[in-house]
């Protein structure tokens, strides 16, 4: 857009918010509490503006994003508000034939396998996407000083969908590439990692206040192969929105023996799945970053008694902690009670009061 970094700039009262504090590791009145998927099939009301409007369309509709996105902050109180949209959305924006279908995902018509396939994949810029720097404009001047926390899919994740041309349990196709053909698949997470650069910094400068980069299928690889294949291209992807004063997430699935690098990456926040509690996961991360998470989302579905009691033990293992941010460790599930969410919202307010 032509703007430098330093001329975006977050609102005060924005920048002040328990979140952001968190983010920046800076003392809080409360924990921080937003969810991975809040804004989605769980409400009622999401389900109600999203009839017979299919997905991917509901993310170029400024009116339905800013609705959606609102839902959850109306509904649940949470500190952060996430935008509406999917990690494919800035690959359809350049013209990539595919389509979200319901209870599958991400479903790609032409997978891409050779290297002609590539010059599918040009850069993106913000003309590609007018709808999300107008949603954005429409939620920050709803939003007050609660930040709106944009993202996108880390280089890996989309290569994952791109290359097998859906979702995956496995990865056969995508690790057939990167360890067949190193020199294709360096410059595919290359390509992507100059796309996803793009979109978030149109997020930024239209008015997210943090960014968070989802690598969620990430955990299918052994450290070594993600700090060779994979490292390179989030790092880029990191570096390229380092000059905002806007704080980056990095956040995948079953990535307990990938923390250090995803931290390493360019990350100032790790978020953590349920599987490694959170102390242990500030050991492994080290100093000078805050962490996000980590109750497994299935937990909802037991007892309010039990709930508090695995909050509990969420909140002890983070006593220790520089900077915690209070989330799920993966997205709220469909069949999730709402109220039982709102009840965690208020419990963690209330258990972290300082
Ligand atoms: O509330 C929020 O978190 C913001 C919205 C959001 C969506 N997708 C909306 C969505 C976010 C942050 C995403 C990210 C996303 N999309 C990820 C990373 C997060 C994660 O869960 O690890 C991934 C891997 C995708 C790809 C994708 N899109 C999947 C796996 C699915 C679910 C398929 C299904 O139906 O089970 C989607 C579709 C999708 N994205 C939905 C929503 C609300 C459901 C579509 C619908 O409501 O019909």
């Amino acid at each position: 857009t032509g703007r430098t970094a330093a001329q975006v700039s977050v609102p005060a009262a924005v920048r002040d918010s328990a979140f952001l504090r968190a983010c920046r590791r800076e003392p809080v009145p409360h924990t921080p509490v937003w969810f991975m998927r809040q804004a989605g099939r769980s409400l009622p009301e999401y389900r109600k503006v999203r009839e017979g409007v299919p997905m991917l369309e509901s993310c170029m509709r400024p009116d339905l994003v800013t609705e959606i996105t609102l839902q959850p902050v109306r509904r649940h109180g949470v500190d952060a508000a996430i935008f509406f949209s999917d990690i494919v959305v800035p690959l359809k924006a350049i013209g990539v034939d595919l389509d979200i279908k319901p209870g599958v995902g991400p479903v790609v018509a032409e997978p891409v396998r050779t290297r002609a396939d590539l010059e599918r994949l040009r850069p993106l810029d913000a003309s590609d996407v007018p709808y999300v720097t107008e949603a954005i404009g429409m939620l920050t001047a709803e939003l007050g000083s609660t930040p709106l926390i944009g993202f996108a899919g880390a280089p890996f994740t989309l290569a994952s969908y791109l290359i097998e041309g859906g979702p995956s349990r496995t990865y056969e196709n995508t690790k057939a590439m990167m360890y067949g053909d190193p020199e294709l698949w360096a410059d595919l997470v290359d390509r992507l990692s100059v796309i996803t650069s793009a979109f978030l910094r149109v997020q930024i400068e239209a008015g997210a206040s943090a960014v968070q980069l989802f690598d969620s299928w990430a955990g299918a690889l052994a450290p070594a192969d993600y700090r060779r294949y994979v490292m390179p291209a989030s790092r880029k992807v990191f570096d390229s929105v380092a000059g905002y004063d806007v704080p980056r997430i990095h956040f995948g699935v079953g990535t307990g023996e990938l923390l250090g690098l995803m931290g390493e990456a360019g990350a100032d926040v790790v978020g953590v799945d349920w599987r490694v509690p959170l102390d242990e996961a500030a050991r492994r991360v080290g100093p000078g970053k805050a962490l996000q998470g980590n109750l497994d989302p299935t937990v909802l579905f037991a007892p309010r008694e039990a709930v508090r009691a695995k909050t509990d033990e969420v909140l002890a293992a983070a006593a220790g902690l520089e900077g915690h941010v209070f989330n799920l460790g993966h997205g709220v599930m469909p069949t999730t009670d709402p109220d039982a969410l709102t009840h965690l919202v208020e419990y963690v307010h209330e258990r972290s009061a300082r």
